[in-house]
């Protein structure tokens, strides 16, 4: 099994994203992961190591986020009995359980500046020591990390080592945002409309012209994650049925509404939205002498919808 393919995608910027990984995978090297949160490390980390010579051994994840300062060391180098209070035999760390295998440490950028230190010694030399020990011991541990933050910012606050994040940033892979590889949407759509009909046995929904356009001028701050969870809801919700604009979350609408997206801003004073909506069918109708199909796509209608409205509005046809 190719595990890259696990990452759905086509656009150029994702393409040459995993032909670098490609390359790293089948190679020793530590790689540092950076990308904006949801936008694929963890799955990326995954495939680099399913795919390198290491894929049978240990694959250990610590998020450097997730624990104290006082526990993140012995997790990281183990610790020997009495080391600290609580500390009643020798305990071996991750990177021990880890030996011949990979190590992925994500969120590096939260890794304490106390222990970055005796992180890029091990990088360095393969040295480790545990917290209460004198002598050090060695291991064969593959280091992947990841970093949703900007470490050159925390270079310069003073809250990240310049000489360790040189050291992992041999390989650095940039995964994109998902704003900036809007042609991906589609192709991530399908992916998930259809895990989810498996994972739930129903009928995958599908997005209107319409829901598909909004989705792709939406800015997606939680990227891959906020569109797997959104197909996730619409799954469920409207299971068979096809989704609307009116169907997306008011966040959605709300995006869709600047006058950015539609070159419209609401007056200050408020307007009268059906003499707006009249009017602006006699413009379209106007400007296409009378062509209804044309006046449609003017106005981003079906000939139908548009139809229904001029009746509504008693717009008399040309
Ligand atoms: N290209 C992709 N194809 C298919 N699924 C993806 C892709 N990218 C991300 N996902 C899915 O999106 C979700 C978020 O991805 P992941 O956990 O790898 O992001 P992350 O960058 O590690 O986020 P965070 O910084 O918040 O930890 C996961 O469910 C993952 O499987
Ligand atoms: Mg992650």
């Amino acid at each position: 099994m190719d595990y890259f393919n696990t990452i759905v995608g086509q656009s150029p910027a994702l393409d040459s994203l995993i032909r670098s990984a490609r390359l790293v995978a089948s190679t020793d090297v530590t790689v540092l992961l950076k990308g904006e949160t949801g936008t694929g490390k963890e799955i990326l980390a995954t495939a680099i190591q399913k795919q390198s010579s290491r894929a049978n051994k240990a694959f250990i994840t610590l998020n450097c986020a997730a624990l104290p300062e006082s526990l993140i060391e012995s997790e990281l180098f183990g610790h020997r009995k009495g080391a600290f209070t609580g500390a009643i035999s020798n305990t071996q760390g991750l990177l021990q359980a880890a030996d011949g295998g990979t190590l992925f440490l994500d969120e590096i950028n939260s890794l304490p500046v106390a222990i970055q230190a005796k992180l890029l010694r091990f990088l360095e030399s393969g040295e480790c020591l545990a917290v209460g020990d004198v002598s050090s011991y060695k291991v064969d541990v593959r280091v992947i990390a990841a970093t949703n933050a900007d470490i050159n910012q925390q270079i310069d606050a003073g809250e990240f080592r310049r000489d360790l994040y040189y050291r992992l940033n041999v390989v650095p892979l940039e995964l994109p945002a998902l704003s900036q590889r809007t042609e991906d949407i589609e192709h991530l759509i399908k992916h998930f409309l259809a895990l989810f009909a498996d994972t739930y046995s129903i009928v995958a929904p599908k997005f209107s012209k319409s829901a598909l356009k909004i989705l792709k001028a939406y800015s997606w701050p939680g990227n891959i994650r906020e569109l797997r969870n959104l197909c996730e809801r619409l799954s469920i919700l409207l299971a068979g049925r096809t989704i609307e604009p009116e169907n997306l979350p008011l966040e959605f609408i709300r995006a869709s509404d600047t006058p950015k997206a539609t070159g419209f801003t609401l007056p200050e004073t408020g307007l009268q939205l059906d003499a707006l909506e009249a009017n602006l069918i006699h413009q379209a109708l106007n400007r296409t002498q009378g062509n209804r199909s044309k006046s449609a796509r003017l106005l981003g209608l079906s000939r139908d919808t548009l139809i229904y409205r001029m009746q509504k509005h008693g717009v008399a046809s040309h």
